[in-house]
């Protein structure tokens, strides 16, 4: 377990510029495909991962961090649940200027900041809860992604790693792998006008472990009562563990 390696990205910055760039070509069109192309089952997804972190949102002391939290979908619903401003990052500029405008034009106030996730500008010990979705598949470097979190995390503190994943029956997984390899990069590229962030996005989600994998990885980081649950067949795995 490294990291991602787009485009044949032979070290860990030329995969994050890569990763930081194709993502602030795609911004504009983001949100748009991503319903598009999860028939808006992304929706589910996000509010399923909200639900398994409520009890943390409804305290209202606690810091959540959305980490690599894009145009901010996630991050919305978390903050309409905490009703209180949360925090969120990524280090893609045009993604956290569409998370910005979003979060203003739905009356809500948490600040965006712009870093990476393997390098935050947080004290260590100082959040309650982290939820990282669809963004740490494309870390440069997934152990200290982890390493990272496991910092930042106070004792107690809980990560949820919401995250594409391999289906475990054959028969959906080589329908999912046609649909990804096949439909999904003509529609995605078409629509966005960056052909390479659709090829791209089935060739990290079949390089990325998976979700048995995943866990004992964060188990081997540190994490304790790491646990997993797969959604829409396992297309999906919500990976939550606490520090
Ligand atoms: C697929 S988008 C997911 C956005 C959002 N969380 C969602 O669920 O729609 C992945 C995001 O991760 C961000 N990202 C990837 N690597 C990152 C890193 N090393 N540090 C911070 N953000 C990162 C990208 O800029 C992008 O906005």
């Amino acid at each position: 377990m490294t990291g991602t390696t787009p485009q044949g990205a032979t070290t860990e910055q030329a995969a994050a510029q890569w990763v930081r760039g194709m993502f602030g070509r795609i911004a504009p069109r983001y949100d748009l495909l991503n319903h598009l192309l999860s028939f808006n089952l992304d929706k589910r997804w996000r509010a399923r991962t909200v639900a398994r972190v409520a009890e943390i949102l409804d305290r209202p002391d606690t810091r959540v961090l959305d980490l690599c939290c894009g145009t901010a979908d996630v991050l919305l619903a978390l903050e309409s649940r905490a009703n209180r401003p949360l925090l969120a990052s990524d280090f893609c500029h045009p993604m956290l200027l569409e998370a910005r405008r979003k979060i203003a034009g739905q009356g809500l106030s948490t600040p965006v900041f712009e870093a990476d996730a393997l390098a935050l500008p947080l004290a260590d010990a100082s959040l309650d809860l982290i939820t990282v979705a669809f963004g740490f598949r494309n870390l440069a470097n997934y152990q200290r992604g982890l390493e990272e979190m496991l910092r930042v995390l106070k004792s107690g503190g809980v990560a949820a790693i919401l995250e594409f994943s391999q289906p475990p029956n054959a028969a959906f997984r080589a329908l999912y792998g046609f649909f990804s390899t096949s439909v999904l990069p003509r529609i995605g590229g078409m629509i966005s006008g960056s052909p390479d962030a659709y090829t791209y996005l089935p060739e990290s989600i079949r390089k990325f472990p998976g979700a048995g994998q995943l866990a004992e990885e964060m188990r081997r980081a540190g994490f304790s009562r790491v646990d997993f649950e797969r959604m829409t067949g396992g297309a999906v795995a919500l990976h939550l563990g606490r520090k």
